[in-house]
């Protein structure tokens, strides 16, 4: 539990976000396997706030379907016309109810770098200095467009935010911005938004004033600098979007890095916030992993791979491979060259080779599919080995049918299993055959044309050919020899 729990945390995303052009709100734009407000409300959530509340406004029934569905827990205010972000917060409260005391944070829903980390330093220095506001700011290269820090240049007191619309030339210079994260103390704040006034250049309520309506009222404002100027970079256009997403790759890879992953080429690599690494494993270069995919200890993935939902067991390798919602145990091999879709449950040291393809597929431990199959809704025993370029035809036009083989199987190369058939342990199936009937355990099936040589046909039907002349030259050193 944190030590400062704010009352509330307020996200401010009921913009438009004109500049994605986009029809997708900005907000529900992703990077890492989250929405750009699924990243913000995440780093709120490490505040334990007692009220999470997100202001919504544009596509609001669109965005409170995802956070309902994704971030059960979250409350929403309807924003219907977006006045400023001074309003936005106002609907917040009311929708708090209007005695909110504690502390606030307000933070936007664009900042998807925004660490938890951060706003707990923030909420932590609000409350040490037992501040009325705390504002974190940041020093960037380039200021244009963001709310100015004025300081009182005697005491370095802040002393205003000035938008960079409102700002004079002597204020644009100001390298200091507001990054729009702010720690309030609640009654404070409600009292402070009755009196913010829209005589500025955009006609809103501005946020902002209230630092200056709370200074004049001799409350104490303070800043807290933002370690890292980059964590508060909000997304306006899809050259942003880029640079976080490429920024919060580096950063997810450097810390699975330091916790003793390996990752050949960072560079090359896409990983999601919610994929989980273990120690000790390896990552080649052109892998994407994704959702909830899981390293276990040693596992060893790519190059050139796709995971996505798939757990990867202690010690497996999968190498230019995709999967879908698949399970792969500890020490099996998948690929090179395999899809293995939604389904697929690969055992120890199991093996799914290359051109593979699996789906909804149990394979036991010890099992071998190595080269160029299909296994569709299949179980597999233990320790059975599936001959190369194996068919599980488990359609038949209307409906889905399950194949079942047993342990210790071996069945022949250029098999057609036609489902729904069952192979018992311990059998094995010829070569060529396509299995309609159950084989008995310990059988062989044999389900394939009879082989009937014509001798001579070349030299009657093809004489003077290049095969005739070559089969008359056999058959010149066979009697020879003989
Ligand atoms: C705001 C700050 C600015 C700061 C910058 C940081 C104000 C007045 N300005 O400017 O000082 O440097 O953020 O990125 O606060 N929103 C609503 N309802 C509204 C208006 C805005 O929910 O009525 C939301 C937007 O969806 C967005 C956030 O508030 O998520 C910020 O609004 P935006 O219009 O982007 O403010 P900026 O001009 O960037
Ligand atoms: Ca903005």
């Amino acid at each position: 539990m944190s030590a400062n729990r704010p009352a509330a945390v307020v996200v401010l995303a009921a913009g438009e976000g004109t500049r994605m052009k986009s029809k997708t709100p900005k907000v529900l734009h992703d990077i890492c396997g989250r929405s750009l407000v699924g990243h913000v409300v995440t780093a709120a959530r490490e505040l334990d706030p007692e009220h999470l509340v997100v202001v919504i406004g544009h596509a609001a029934e669109q965005v409170r379907g995802h956070l309902t569905e994704r971030y059960a827990g979250t409350r929403t205010a309807f924003q219907a016309e977006q006045n400023g972000t001074g309003h936005a917060v106002r609907i917040a409260l009311e929708e708090l109810g209007q005695s909110v005391t504690g502390t606030v944070v307000v933070v936007c829903g664009d900042t998807p770098l925004l660490s938890g980390g951060t706003l707990t330093a923030l909420a932590a220095t609000h409350a040490d200095d037992g501040n009325a506001v705390t504002v974190l700011t940041a020093e960037v290269p380039d200021s244009t467009g963001y709310g100015r820090i004025v300081r009182d240049s005697v005491s370095g007191a802040v002393t205003a935010i000035v938008e960079h619309k409102d700002a004079s030339e002597d204020q644009r210079a100001i390298r200091e911005i507001n990054s729009g994260v702010f720690a309030f103390d609640g009654q404070l704040l409600t009292d402070a938004l009755g009196k913010v006034r829209t005589d500025n250049s955009q006609g809103e309520e501005y946020l902002t004033d209230v630092l200056g309506i709370l200074r004049e009222a001799g409350h104490r404002v303070g800043a807290s600098v933002a370690a890292d100027h980059r964590e508060i970079l909000g997304i306006n256009n899809r050259v942003q979007l880029a640079e976080a997403r490429g920024l919060l790759n580096a950063r997810l890879l450097e810390r699975a890095m330091l916790a003793g992953v390996t990752v050949v080429d960072p560079a090359s690599v896409q990983v999601d916030a919610t994929v989980v690494f273990e120690p000790d494993s390896i990552v080649h270069p052109g892998t994407q992993l994704l959702g909830a995919t899981r390293l276990a200890e040693g596992a060893e993935v790519g190059p050139n791979t796709r995971l996505t939902d798939t757990v990867v067991g202690a010690g497996a390798r999968v190498d230019n491979a995709v999967a879908d919602r698949a399970e792969i145990g500890d020490g099996a091999s998948v690929g090179p060259f395999a899809y293995l879709r939604p389904g697929t449950r690969l055992g120890v040291k199991a093996k799914a080779g290359t051109y593979v393809e699996m789906k909804n597929a149990t394979i036991g431990e010890g099992t071998k599919v190595p080269h160029l199959s299909y296994v569709g809704d299949a179980t597999i025993g233990d320790f059975s080995n599936i001959g190369a370029a194996s068919v599980f035809v488990n359609y038949d036009g209307e409906a889905k049918h399950h194949t079942t083989i047993g342990s210790h199987c071996k069945t022949g190369s250029d098999n057609m299993f036609v489902a729904p058939v069952t192979v018992g342990d311990g059998a094995y199936t010829a070569a060529g055959s396509v299995i309609t009937k159950d084989v008995p355990a310990g059988s062989l099936a044999v389900a394939r044309g009879q082989q009937r040589n014509i001798e001579g046909w070349v030299a009657r039907k093809r004489p003077g050919s290049a095969a005739a002349q070559a089969a008359a030259a056999a058959s010149d050193k066979a009697s020879v020899e003989n």
